[in-house]
């Protein structure tokens, strides 16, 4: 293994959280940092570019929003595990940047007065997701990669795979990995690192995640010794298309759309009168269950009952200027045109509350280290994440981290140079995963792990179900160990990066699982059937997953209350 470059920060991940931490270290270094930006895929691949329904910010004082709603809100939402220390900081820093990326150029939907235009979401108070018509995420790339443009301290890195996180005792060094184009076994040495590869990703069949989303910096985080946190709370987005998975956004609801069982009934009243398709996403989605359960679905393929979301009474006019990339999906994915017929939806694996364990400041236990976005987890959506807090979240801790992460780099003068043993330790770990041999097979694995957790880590859970999730994920990890790299040639090989994928997601499932096992209450996305209810002598704490060679060890640490004590959540 060669090192082919050294760099003031390496950002691993080229979403929206890790081009607005390149864009921040730019602008506060005054373009003096040097900066590497690093993605196993070509940068506007990202996943961000799917995000569709908006970002949630407070723009309207004058009829009504404030600070204090968002964030009761955000912490309502949560079931009242989020850290409302980290939350009030979230809600005070988000509009600047909507502002910021009106100034770089984001088309944001507008009002007929040319006013940025907001829509209602899931669980907030007030219409604050923040838009441009279904594409937010494509459009915010967009712009964050257009200023990208104006720097060129920055070396993209794309299609660069990383297979392992180089350290020192308790400092990052570095990352090890291969070039895609060419299949060289490579390092990048670096002062700071922030992971921003995105949320724990294809660990579920049915799920919106691109297939490239495989947790892989969560994965090689957990292995650098840093705790993955709050695992067992993974989202169900209530409206994944059926059989694809694909998102139908919340601003389909925000936009006035229904939920309809199969006699028309908007059996949402039943669950959340006031809110009806606007609860957040945790109450919607075990509503959904629960009917599709007592027989009031249709019928869908590979078990995929369904229900619908109905556009039809929106008309031709909203859907195409509000909801045009739904129409496009549906028409050319389902053959159904949601002007005229409604959308078949489930409940569908979406995003990971949780992630690598981090600070309000972004920094892991490692002290030049951060992470952002999904991947990082402040504890800002607790056990369950608002819709449109997301993006958000990508926006204010990208700014956040990319600013320390540039002034460590300015007051840590060495130039890294990575022992030569190490870079041959690594190449010789990338060699061995290429000729494992033995009779499995790395695809029928993952599908095993997709089936595994579709039915036993899905939208309620029973202990019964977890241990043999559990199991399961162990017997995987143990055929893992005999899957060979068929293929041999050394450009492009996503056999190797499957394998590697591979490792990561099953040793994220672990954690998940093991997390979930444990914690005996149900509480925003973990629902467990046998502890229905939430559990706060006993529960209102963090998870912590540390990694051991036997599995996770668990243990727990508090949440931050500042303002408002639990209470029941009603909708
Ligand atoms: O429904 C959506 O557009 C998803 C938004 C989000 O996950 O924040």
């Amino acid at each position: 293994m060669r090192q082919i470059a050294s760099h003031d920060i390496v950002i691993l991940g080229s979403g929206l959280a890790g081009l607005r931490a390149a864009l921040e270290a730019a602008q506060v270094s005054q373009g003096k940092v040097n900066i590497a930006l690093v993605s196993k895929v070509q940068l506007m691949r990202s996943h961000s570019v799917c995000a569709e329904g908006g970002t949630a910010a407070v723009l309207r004082t004058e009829e009504g929003d404030s600070f204090e709603l968002h964030a009761w809100d955000t912490v309502k939402g949560s079931d009242f595990l989020a850290d409302q220390d980290v939350v009030d900081r979230f809600v005070r820093t988000i509009p600047e940047e909507i502002l910021r990326l009106d100034h770089w150029g984001l088309p944001w939907s507008r009002r007929s007065t040319g006013q940025i235009d907001q829509r209602p979401f899931g669980g907030h108070s007030f219409p604050r997701a923040t838009f441009a018509a279904d594409k937010t995420g494509f459009f915010e790339m967009h712009a964050l990669y257009d200023v990208l443009q104006q720097y060129d301290c920055v070396t993209r890195y794309d299609e660069w795979f990383c297979t392992s996180l180089l350290t020192e005792g308790d400092k990052f060094r570095g990352l090890a990995g291969i070039d895609l184009t060419t299949g060289e076994h490579q390092a990048i040495a670096g002062k700071a690192l922030i992971i921003c590869t995105g949320g724990a990703g294809r660990l579920f069949g049915y799920t919106t995640y691109s297939q490239t989303v495989t947790g892989d910096g969560l994965a090689l985080a957990y292995r650098a010794g840093i705790a993955l946190k709050d695992m067992e709370f993974l989202q169900f987005h209530p409206t994944g298309i059926v059989p694809s998975g694909i998102l139908m956004t919340e601003g389909c609801r925000g936009e006035g759309g229904y939920l309809r069982d199969n006699t028309g009934a908007r059996f949402m009243q039943n669950y959340a009168p006031e809110r009806m398709e606007l609860a957040p996403r945790d109450i919607t989605s075990r509503s959904m269950i629960t009917e599709i359960l007592a027989g009031h679905g249709f019928p869908g393929p590979r078990g995929l009952d369904y229900l619908h979301l109905d556009l039809t009474h929106l008309g031709a006019d909203k859907i195409n200027e509000r909801l045009p990339l739904i129409r496009e999906v549906c028409i050319h994915f389902m053959g159904i045109d949601p002007i005229d017929e409604p959308i078949p939806v489930r409940p569908v694996a979406h995003y990971a509350m949780g992630g690598i364990n981090n600070d309000i400041e972004g920094v892991t236990r490692i002290e030049n280290l951060w992470a952002a976005g999904e991947a990082g987890c402040q504890s800002l959506h607790g056990a369950n994440r608002l819709g449109c807090n997301s993006t958000a979240e990508c926006l204010v801790w990208g700014k956040i981290t990319g600013a320390h992460a540039a002034e460590y780099a300015a007051n840590h003068g060495d130039v890294v140079k990575l022992p030569e043993a190490q870079l041959q330790d690594e190449d010789q770990r990338i060699e061995t995963q290429r000729k494992r041999e033995g009779d499995e097979n790395l695809y029928s694995i993952r599908a095993d792990l997709w089936r595994t957790m579709d039915q036993g880590v899905g939208v309620y859970r029973t202990a019964e179900g977890l241990q043999e999730a559990l199991d399961r994920i162990k017997q995987l990890q143990e055929r893992a160990l005999r899957a060979p790299v068929k293929d041999q040639s050394r450009t492009y090989n996503t056999d190797l990066t499957a394998a590697f994928e591979l490792g990561y997601v099953l040793e994220i499932a672990e954690a998940m699982v093991a997390g979930a096992l444990v914690r005996q209450e149900s509480r925003g996305a973990h629902a467990r059937r046998d502890f229905p209810a939430r559990d706060d002598d006993n529960w209102l704490k963090h998870t912590l997953a540390f990694r051991t060679d036997d599995g996770p060890r668990l243990d727990y640490s508090p949440v931050t209350i500042t303002t408002w004590k639990p209470v029941e959540r009603k909708y």
